[in-house]
């Protein structure tokens, strides 16, 4: 265990790999980070699931999928929420850039919503920049209103890191 300042870092702590097909799928978290099951399954057939372990147990995941041959989406990413905040986060964005480098795509993209200032913080913090919006993504994809920081999510806001 290293310790800076007499503080325990967590990050050292945490092993990053796939998901493997005998394990079940983490959906807690998965609907953590989108609340429809349905849209989850639409991308997790043709997706990676990456898994966050702290002490061998799943705290935390990230799913990627190939949308063309020089793209990769992060489409989903989720920590426990008692382990959020503490850059793990950081952690597996990083992750997810080496991967995506190793399988020769030239950039890596993530979507959030309007209403998602953490998230929007954190991805341009990790290099990504702000590419498109899809209007209205949220009023159209999913059945009930969803509210973040008392703003409604209305558009997908799109990021790309050129790697
Ligand atoms: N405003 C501004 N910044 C904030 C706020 C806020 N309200 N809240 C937190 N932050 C900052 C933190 O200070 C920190 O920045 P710092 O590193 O400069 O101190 C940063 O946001 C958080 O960084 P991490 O600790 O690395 O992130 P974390 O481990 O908490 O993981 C995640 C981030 C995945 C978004 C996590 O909070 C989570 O699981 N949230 C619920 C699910 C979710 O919203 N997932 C993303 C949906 S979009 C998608 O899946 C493609």
């Amino acid at each position: 265990l290293i310790t800076y300042g007499g503080m325990t870092n967590i990050l050292n702590d945490i092993t990053i790999r796939q998901l493997d097909e005998s394990e079940s799928i983490p959906y807690t978290l998965l609907l953590d980070a989108d609340p429809s099951m349905e849209a989850i399954d639409r991308y997790l057939h043709s997706s990676e699931i990456y898994v966050g372990l702290l002490a061998d147990k799943i705290i935390a995941t990230f799913v990627l999928h190939q949308n063309d041959k020089d793209t990769l989406e992060i489409k989903n990413i989720a920590v426990e929420e008692k382990f959020q905040n503490k850059g793990i986060g950081k952690l597996l964005l990083n992750y997810a850039s080496q991967m995506a480098a190793g399988k020769s795509v030239t950039r890596l993209v993530i979507g959030t919503s309007n209403a998602s200032i953490a998230q929007l913080y954190l991805y341009q913090n990790a290099g990504f920049e702000i590419t498109g919006i899809k209007h209205n993504f949220f009023l159209d994809n999913y059945p009930e209103p969803i509210f973040e920081n008392s703003i409604q999510c209305k558009h997908m806001i799109m990021l790309t890191k050129q790697l």
